[in-house]
């Protein structure tokens, strides 16, 4: 007999890790969903991604593959991901229902509450800073009472997340007319990642490791062979050259007045490090 969510199974859900969760969700049997799946479908990406994309419920492929968004509205979302700049390695993917709703039908509001601790639980462990909703049943979950033709494209701050209001890549296949207006939504996607950095601290985890890849950029800066043959050539300060009151020689050092070196430009990036 299955573990119902008011007897412990939904502790065990609130404390999953990542991998036993996905167990959990592919092995449920909490709805009615699960009599009629093939496979259950989990989500996929990055653990740690910082945009985390909830479309509705899996179809027809992704039951058959136990992968989201692998059909002809995956294909469209894939395209969507690149017009944002991201992909499903760095994004986080999943659905509101884990299971096939037969036929493609939308998923039942008990199908919803009985899915809800493993969405819940996902958004926990990934802790994203932006959530995009994919469509009415997620949107629903972010915006209550709103409509998609009113707020698509638009951002909300819910619990401490920038929350983004798109169609479903679905709607634009069936819709033609709606795919421009979809990819101009996505185009916006970079500027709401962008507001969510500025406005949500990294946590210490994360702030460390920024660090350690802002630290290996440089390295790869310091070793670029163009950029390492310049810093060789530049010549070495020499003390007795240097009159008392007077500056050394060093970048960003120079008279104002001085027309910059040409070569500043192409190196101003190393100001960043
Ligand atoms: N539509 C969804 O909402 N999710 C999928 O995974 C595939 C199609």
């Amino acid at each position: 007999m299955h573990e119902s969510m008011t007897d412990g199974g939904s502790a065990r859900v609130a404390t999953a890790s990542m991998s036993e969760l996905e167990a959990q969700i592919r092995t449920c049997q909490l709805c009615k969903l699960s009599k009629t799946r093939t496979r259950a479908v989990p989500g996929e990406g990055d653990v740690h991604a910082e945009v985390m994309f909830i479309g509705e419920g899996p179809g027809f492929n992704e039951d058959k593959q136990g992968r989201p968004f692998v059909g002809q509205a995956g294909s469209f979302l894939n395209e969507l991901l690149s017009i944002a700049g991201l992909d499903r390695q760095t994004a986080y993917i999943t659905n509101v229902v884990k299971c096939r709703p037969p036929g493609n039908r939308d998923p039942e509001p008990e199908e919803i509450t009985a899915c809800a601790p493993y969405l819940e639980r996902q958004m926990a462990l990934i802790n994203p800073r932006v959530i995009v909703t994919l469509g009415r049943f997620s949107m629903a979950r972010f915006f209550p009472g709103e409509k998609i033709s009113q707020i698509h494209g638009t951002a909300r701050v819910v619990n401490g997340r920038m929350c983004v209001a798109m169609y479903h890549p679905a709607a634009g296949l069936h819709q033609a007319s709606l795919a421009d207006t979809i990819r101009a939504d996505f185009r916006k996607l970079p500027v709401y990642v962008e507001q969510a950095r500025i406005m949500f601290q990294p946590s210490a985890e994360e702030a460390e490791e920024r660090v350690a890849a802002s630290e290996l950029a440089r390295e790869e800066v310091i070793y670029e062979p163009q950029t390492a043959a310049v810093l060789d050539d530049a010549p070495e300060p020499e003390a007795k050259d240097v009159q008392e009151g007077e500056a050394a020689a060093t970048p960003g050092n120079e008279d104002e007045n001085e027309p910059p070196d040409e070569k500043d430009g192409d190196y101003g990036q190393l100001t960043f490090f």
